[in-house]
């Protein structure tokens, strides 16, 4: 059985966060998420996302082409989750690339073009105009 493993934190969930895990579920059999801790994103973009990471982990698990979600609470532990995981192939979008190739000695790593025109930050600036 073929796994795939995916990060992100996926606050204000929109369609290019879907489009992403759709795409990366035909990859395999199994895809597991990790979902960015309210810590690690504090510390990552200076700020907290707006839904807490037990409503963000809830909102992908109950996605069709989600197989399981975890928590992942330390960027520097990606190894260690793609080797509990035993997965086979790292997705990330392209805002990424070239950024997670070091782990290509545990598993494959592709990287799928972002879906134009759309993010939480984004969003989050049209909302405040209101
Ligand atoms: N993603 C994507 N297309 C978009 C936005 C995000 O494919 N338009 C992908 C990212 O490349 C990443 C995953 O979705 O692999 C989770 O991204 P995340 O950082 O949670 O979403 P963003 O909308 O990029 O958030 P922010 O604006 O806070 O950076």
């Amino acid at each position: 059985m073929k796994t795939i493993i995916t990060f992100g934190t996926f606050d204000v969930f929109h369609i290019g966060h879907l489009r992403i895990l759709q795409r990366a579920e035909k990859l395999g059999e199994r895809l597991i998420v990790g979902v960015s801790s309210d810590a690690l994103n504090i510390q990552k973009k200076g700020r907290a996302p707006v839904y807490s990471q037990s409503e963000r982990m809830d909102i992908v698990a109950s996605l069709k082409c989600v197989d399981s979600v975890f928590l992942e609470e330390s960027l520097e532990q990606k190894a260690g989750y793609i080797r509990q995981f035993q997965a086979d192939t790292l997705v990330m979008g392209d805002d990424w690339a070239g950024r997670f190739d070091s782990f290509s000695y545990l598993c494959e790593v592709v990287y799928f073009p972002r879906t134009p025109a759309v993010s939480t930050t984004s969003i989050i600036e049209v909302i405040k105009t209101y």
